[in-house]
C-alpha cells in the first residue's frame, strides 16, 4: 500500500446505488485485508463476480503442487535456474524453487500469453521482470512491464499476463499474507520519507482500466484459476467476472523498476539492510543496481564475511560483475544458509580493494526461517559449490594471491 488510488467511475459516497450509462445497477464490492482494519479498495462490477457455475480441482506440477527435495545437507548452494526449459504461459510454466512457510520463490520462463487469469489467495505475489516485457490485465486495470520492472499483484487479485515476445524469464516471490513497501521507510503518515531509497514517483498503477473485448476475451465459459492452501481450483463464469467501470482505495498492484532504486553508499562497507526493497512476514526483498563503492582510503568494498546467524540468504544474479562470486552466471540462485557462515570467494576480498565502482545488478531474498529446495532447484543444483572455497587438495586458498 502507498497511497489511495482512483481509476474509472465510483459513486460519491460508498455503498450507495451506482448505475451504468444504460441505468443497470452496478456490483459493489469490497477487498477488504486484515478484516476490516487493513488497507482496502472498493470495486464496481458490471457483473457481480460471484455468479460462478462450476468449480473444478486443477494442477500444476512443480508450482501447485510442488514436492521438496530429499538431499538436505546443509551446504552453500548454486542453482543455474537459467536452464529451467522454457514453456507455457505465467501460471503453467511457474516452477517453485524455494520455500519455507513465509515465502516461495520460484522462476518462470513463458514462451505465451495466458488464456486463463490466476487469482493466488495465499499471498501477494511479487514479480522481477529478468527479461521481456508486456502488460498485466488485472481487475484494477492494466499495467505495462519492461525489463527489470519489480510487479506487485496483491493477493486474490485476478489477472493474467501478456508477452510482447515469446521470450520472458520471471522471478516470482509469493508471500504469506502480505508484501510491500518497508515502514522504516514512511513518516509516521504514511508518505515516503525523502530520504527513502524511492519516492512516490517511482511507483506506476494502472491508469486504464481492463474492460471485456470478446476478441481479446473470448466466449463463456471464462475460467479464472484460484490458489489457495497451495492447492489449484478452476472457477468457470457464464458472464465475463472482471468487468469493472471504476474503483478506489488502497489495495492495488504496480510496477517499480530496479533502476528507480537509489543505492545508499557509505564511507565503508554497508550491510545488505541498505538494500532493502520490499518487506514481507518473515522476509526481505533486496535490490543490489550499480554503484560507486566505499570511499575510506583503506575500504574494502567486497563483503565481510559474515554468520547470518538468523537469516538464510538467496542472491540471484542478474547482469553485470558480481564482486564477492565466481562461477556465478545470469539467473543463478545462490543459497546460503544460517547456521554456516559465508563470505567472499577466494580472491575476490584483496581484489576489490582500490576499485570505486561496482556494476552488479542482483535481487536478494533473507528468509527468517531456513529454506527448502524443492525437486526443480534440486535437479538444476551445479554439484560442487559448497567446496569452491578450498583448492583441489581441499585447502582453503583465502588471501593467497592466484
Ligand atoms: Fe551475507
Amino acid at each position: 500500500m502507498l497511497h489511495r488510488h482512483t481509476l474509472g467511475r465510483i459513486p460519491p459516497k460508498p455503498h450507495t446505488a451506482f448505475y451504468d450509462d444504460n441505468g443497470n445497477l452496478l456490483m459493489e464490492q469490497c477487498v477488504t485485508t486484515e478484516g476490516f482494519n487493513g488497507p482496502f479498495s472498493i470495486l464496481y462490477f458490471q457483473t457481480p463476480p460471484t455468479d460462478e457455475f462450476e468449480a473444478v480441482e486443477y494442477e500444476v506440477p512443480g508450482f501447485a503442487p510442488f514436492e521438496l527435495a530429499t538431499s538436505t545437507a546443509l551446504c552453500r548452494r548454486h542453482i543455474r535456474s537459467q536452464k529451467q526449459t522454457p514453456q507455457g504461459d505465467f501460471l503453467t510454466g511457474r516452477r517453485t524453487q524455494f520455500v519455507n512457510v513465509d515465502v516461495q520463490i520460484g522462476i518462470i520462463k513463458p514462451t505465451e500469453s495466458a488464456q486463463r487469469f490466476f487469482s493466488n489467495g495465499d499471498g501477494d505475489e511479487l514479480y522481477f521482470v529478468t527479461s521481456g516485457s508486456g502488460y498485466v490485465e488485472c481487475v484494477y486495470g492494466i499495467l505495462q512491464f519492461k525489463k527489470h520492472d519489480y510487479i506487485l499483484i496483491p493477493k486474490s487479485s485476478p489477472y493474467r499476463i501478456h508477452l510482447d515476445e515469446p521470450e520472458c524469464t520471471l522471478l516470482v516471490f509469493e508471500g504469506r499474507q502480505h508484501l510491500g513497501i518497508p515502514g522504516q521507510y514512511r513518516n509516521k503518515f504514511g508518505q515516503l520519507t525523502d530520504y527513502a531509497p524511492y519516492s512516490h514517483r517511482d511507483f506506476h498503477l494502472p491508469q486504464e482500466l481492463m474492460s471485456f473485448d470478446r476478441e481479446k476475451h473470448g466466449n463463456p465459459p471464462y475460467e479464472l484459476v484460484v490458489k489457495m492452501s497451495d492447492r489449484l481450483s478452476i472457477h468457470r463464469y457464464q458472464h465475463f467476472p472482471l468487468d469493472v467501470v471504476g474503483w478506489d482505495g488502497c489495495v492495488y498492484p504496480f510496477v517499480f523498476n530496479i533502476h528507480d532504486f537509489q543505492p545508499i553508499v557509505g564511507r565503508v562497507h554497508q550491510p545488505p539492510t541498505i538494500h532493502t526493497t520490499f518487506a514481507g512476514n518473515g522476509f526481505v526483498v533486496c535490490s543490489f543496481v550499480p554503484r560507486m563503492t566505499d570511499f575510506h582510503e583503506k575500504a574494502i568494498p567486497c563483503p565481510y564475511g559474515h554468520a547470518s546467524v538468523d537469516m538464510d540468504e538467496i542472491m540471484y544474479y542478474v547482469e553485470g560483475n558480481f564482486t564477492s562470486r565466481k562461477g556465478i552466471e545470469p539467473e543463478s540462485f545462490s543459497l546460503h544458509p544460517q547456521g554456516v557462515p559465508h563470505g567472499p570467494h577466494p580472491g575476490t576480498y584483496k581484489k576489490s580493494i582500490g576499485t570505486t565502482r561496482t556494476e552488479e545488478l542482483a535481487v536478494m531474498c533473507d528468509t527468517y526461517k531456513p529454506l527448502q529446495l524443492t525437486t526443480s532447484a534440486d535437479a538444476l543444483e551445479v554439484e560442487g559449490y559448497n567446496e569452491t572455497w578450498v583448492n583441489q587438495e581441499g585447502e582453503s586458498v583465502f588471501e593467497r594471491d592466484e
